[in-house]
């Protein structure tokens, strides 16, 4: 049977006390992405029609969040915490307008993929008028439980705190993951109450309800992790741990080369092409894009996209990066070019062939292609009020030890001798301009001068 127009409610009401975190739980990040950001991003890829996210009231930092990442997603306020069945309730007016199924999903199970949510609509699609998503946990503890009869029709779903002790022993759990065909969800809502040991309004009693009413009630199932929800920051570093596996994985099997895959952290959003080598410790921050053949040696930081900047790190196709380079927001690297050990780049371009080997700060600039920059060179991008732009020419070359004074021109195939500060007038193209004091030598100047402190001294 064919798919029909598909509304996903998000809940992200909850506070996530147990995070211990001014921040609420569903902003905290797994692969350098909020849990809700990866729960919006499984609902577009899963191909919702249209997107709710229930949030709770002083919420506005999720709701900001909701809004750069899916901006056409309605977002609701539940004022009370009463529980998941009052949450989905929120967004009344988005279940009253839809035509078609719906699926809620929990903003705290960051790890779920968009099969299994297109599975569960087929469920819907197929005929089910409610279908719940089950695991079995090693360890059901805390987990409401889906109680099964005979042939495995799901006839309860129980929380843990109402269960009775045979319940308990149910390892069949509760991921709270479900979908319903819309005509039948708000009246099967109205009908929750809450006399249960947490005085709340639970969306699992729907199947009980939807049971009594002779409707099809059906169970699901998915791996463990899929659906591993994070209540602590314990759970998010394991989830942050699954994650990266996934990462690693994916990378290799598109084939990139880590040496060591254990000690390199990727985001949700990194891109790494074929036949690139990344070496060990290596962190990628949002906003990475690692081109063909490009090598990142040992010991880099790749910052990507911050919170100011939407600007990320694209290493270009050849180029080499590293060992201990620090990549800011909005750098490229561009073909064949390297840079090398103790290296800090912020929002600068390095043009094809260009080179900065070592130990060097280069920041709002433009590196022409082919020129090498000296160890020690520094752009004096900031003067305390205003950020100024470095430009260096095509084939210039800046010997070591240069402060190049923001803003400045160094022109195609100048030189820049070693040690100057070069402010004020731009350099020509071709010409040689340097700074430094003359150079004057003294012979034979440690003789006098040691005799001179032994007398002092005798
Ligand atoms: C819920 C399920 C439980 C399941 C478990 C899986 C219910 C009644 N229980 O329990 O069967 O095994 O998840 O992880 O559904 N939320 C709101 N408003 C509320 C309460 C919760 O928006 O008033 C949101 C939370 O932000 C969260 C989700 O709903 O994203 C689940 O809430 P949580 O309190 O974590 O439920 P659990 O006790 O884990
Ligand atoms: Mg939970």
């Amino acid at each position: 049977m064919s798919k029909r127009p598909l509304l996903i409610i998000i809940l992200a009401a909850g506070r996530g006390t147990r995070m211990k975190s001014a921040l609420p739980k569903v902003l905290h990040a797994i692969g350098g992405l909020s849990m809700v950001g990866h729960v919006i991003k499984v609902a577009t890829a899963a191909g919702a029609a249209s997107t709710a996210v229930v949030v709770g009231p002083d919420m506005d930092n999720v709701r900001d969040e909701v809004a750069r990442l899916d901006p056409e997603a309605e977002v609701f306020v539940q004022l009370g915490q009463n529980g998941t069945g009052d949450a989905v309730l929120a967004a009344r007016t988005a279940i009253e307008g839809h035509r078609g199924d719906i699926l809620v999903l929990f903003a705290d199970t960051p790890l779920l993929g968009a099969a299994t949510v297109e599975r569960m609509q087929q469920a819907v699609s197929d005929g089910a008028q409610v279908a719940a998503l089950g695991f079995h946990a090693a360890d059901p503890t805390g987990y409401g439980r889906l109680l099964t009869q005979g042939n495995g029709n799901l006839i309860a779903i129980r929380e843990e705190k109402d269960a009775t002790e045979t319940e308990r022993e149910v390892d069949f759990c509760n991921s709270g993951l479900m979908g319903f065909r819309g005509e039948h969800l708000l009246t099967l809502l109205n009908e929750v109450g809450n006399t249960n040991a947490q005085s709340e309004y639970y969306l699992t009693d729907v199947v009980e309800i939807a049971r009594t009413r002779g409707l099809k009630v059906t169970a699901l199932s998915c791996s463990e992790t899929e659906v591993f929800g994070i209540n602590s920051r314990a759970q998010l570093a394991y989830a942050e741990r699954q994650f990266q596996a996934r990462r690693r994985a994916d990378v290799m099997a598109n084939g990139a080369t880590l040496i060591d895959p254990d000690s390199v952290f990727f985001s949700h959003d990194t891109q790494v092409g074929r036949d690139v080598v990344i070496e060990p410790n290596v962190f990628l921050g949002p906003g990475v894009v690692i081109e063909d053949n490009a090598i990142v040696k040992a010991n880099c930081h790749f910052q990507g996209i911050d919170r100011k900047s939407q600007a990320g790190v694209r290493i270009c196709k050849g180029a080499e990066v590293g060992p201990f380079a620090r990549l800011r927001p909005g750098v490229t690297i561009g073909p064949d070019a390297s840079v090398g050990n103790f290296v800090e780049v912020k929002n600068a371009t390095f043009q094809a062939g260009a080179k900065a080997s070592h130990l060097t700060y280069i920041g709002d600039a433009n590196v022409g292609a082919g020129a090498n920059i000296g160890a020690g060179t520094i752009t004096c991008n900031y003067d305390g009020f205003v950020k100024s732009q470095t430009e260096i020419g095509a084939g210039a070359f800046i010997g070591s030890n240069t402060a190049l004074v923001a803003p400045i021109k160094v022109g195609d195939n100048a030189y820049v001798g070693a040690g100057s500060v070069i402010s004020g007038k731009d350099v020509e193209a071709g010409a040689l301009s340097v700074t430094r004091a003359s150079r004057r030598d003294f012979a034979g100047w440690t003789e006098k001068y040691r005799e001179k402190q032994l007398r002092k001294k005798t």
